[in-house]
């Protein structure tokens, strides 16, 4: 065990992790483009991009050169009466990129909270209406939103949270319908989950002040992917029933769905979005809740009471805006959509193997998004196939991080064909050791 284990394993408690039972985390000392070197020297191909947050790949030459020099000019200052260049110019810039009249930005640091200031516009959008009787949400079953008790709330249909029921907020949940190469009942399974949906309007509908979904691509609870005309038919029925529609793109933006936004895709201007992980290519911590203008407009008045008394110490971090009003600017600069384009190419060239494949089922892809599942194996967040498996990797210079039984593949838009290759071959011969 190295020093930096031996300091860890006596003083750091981790994310999702049960110390008990746990190997020793790997030490990273840098990182480049799409690869990880841990303290000796040894390559790690990064193929979930640092849970799905490095975009452009590790240590980007202008990323970095754009968190340097805003450094040296201005590393924060207080968003409460202050503003600066780069929270202004990042809105702007997010706001000419989204469909519609999306145009009012709301910083925080992270996904979930990103959906907690959601959730809290969404529940004051109506009170400041004089509606106070919409104070329950209604979200998919199987969706994940995050770990703080919104967004936990939200994520209950997803057994993730369960311990936790008693803090939880009112949500009501509703069918999923996921798709995968080779499932032919998807029309059915559509028609069914929005008959539901549409019995859940008629009981709760009038109680419920937002629809809030990961459009497209539902992330931690096993990259399930649905169809765009599904999302916009839920979204219309939702709007129609006086619900806002949120969309939480935490997971979904900034490409991973092909589009540069999920939303795009479907067609459809959600009332709220809620954007992280690759907002500031994983260089910075920072999230954003971004509003209609209707919505804000119902947010003025001549009382403090009906504004949003909501904020953060680090809200719009000058260092974090900068760093992601240049990953945006990237996406023109390197033709990034192209780049992922070229990446969902080569991942559908292996749907054909694994549909072949005794280990892989229900195999998918979607825009950079290559997933599917281990025959045979049950669980949830932690299977025994998709443990060895991940060791196999990591010991195979590969980190792909099996979620349960569901192994997944969304690399960093830099990846390279030869990088490519290396990771499907190693994915491969990784299944066959099972
Ligand atoms: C769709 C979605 N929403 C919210 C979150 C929570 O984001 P964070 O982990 O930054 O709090 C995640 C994290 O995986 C997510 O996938």
């Amino acid at each position: 065990m190295s020093e930096i284990q031996k300091l860890d394993r006596r003083h750091v408690w981790h994310p999702f992790t049960q110390h008990a039972t746990e190997r020793d985390p790997v030490v990273v000392t840098r990182a480049k483009g799409a690869s990880l070197f841990d303290e000796n020297g040894n390559e790690l191909l990064d193929m979930i991009s640092s849970w799905w947050t490095c975009i452009h790949g590790h240590a980007h030459p202008e990323l970095v050169e754009a968190l340097h020099s805003q450094a040296e000019t201005l590393e924060h200052v207080m968003f409460a009466g202050f503003t600066h260049p780069p929270a202004a110019n990042l809105s702007h810039a997010l706001s000419q990129r989204l469909p519609g009249d999306l145009n009012r930005v709301f910083f925080s640091d992270n996904g979930s909270s990103a959906v907690e200031v959601a959730l809290k516009i969404a529940y004051q959008y109506h009170r400041n209406k004089g509606d106070n009787v919409r104070t329950s949400f209604i979200a998919f079953d199987g969706g994940y939103h995050g770990d703080t008790l919104g967004a936990m709330s939200l994520g209950r249909g997803s057994s993730f949270f369960t311990l936790y029921e008693g803090l939880m907020c009112d949500v009501h949940t509703i069918p999923y319908a996921p798709i995968w190469d080779g499932s032919n009942d998807i029309d059915q399974r559509e028609t069914e989950a929005l008959a539901a949906f549409a019995n859940t309007l008629d009981a709760q509908g009038a109680n419920a002040a937002a629809l809030i979904i990961e459009p497209m691509m539902q992330g931690a609870s096993g990259f399930r992917f649905s169809r765009a005309a599904f999302v916009k038919k839920l979204s219309e029925m939702a709007r129609e029933a006086g619900l806002l529609v949120v969309y939480d793109e935490v997971a979904t933006g900034f490409g991973r769905t092909g589009a540069l936004f999920a939303c795009e895709k479907i067609g459809f201007v959600p009332d709220i979005i809620c954007l992280s992980k690759g907002l500031t290519a994983g260089m910075l911590p920072m999230a954003v809740t971004v509003a209609r203008d209707q919505v804000f407009e119902i947010f003025l008045s001549q009382s403090f009471d009906t504004a949003l008394a909501h904020g953060h110490t680090f809200t719009a971090n000058p260092l974090a805006c900068a760093v992601a009003l240049k990953s945006l600017e990237l996406f023109e600069g390197e033709n990034t959509l192209e780049k992922i384009a070229h990446i969902e190419t080569r991942h559908r060239e292996q749907v054909t193997a694994l549909l072949d494949h005794p280990r892989a089922e229900r195999p998918r892809t979607l825009g950079p998004v290559l997933a599917f599942e281990l025959t045979g194996s049950e669980g949830h967040y932690k299977t025994d196939d998709g443990e060895r498996l991940r060791d196999w990797y990591l010991n195979n210079g590969l980190n792909i991080r099996p979620l349960g039984p569901t192994v997944y593949l969304m690399p960093p838009y830099c990846i390279t064909d030869d990088e490519l290759t290396r990771a499907y071959a190693g994915m491969f011969e990784g299944l066959n050791t099972l």
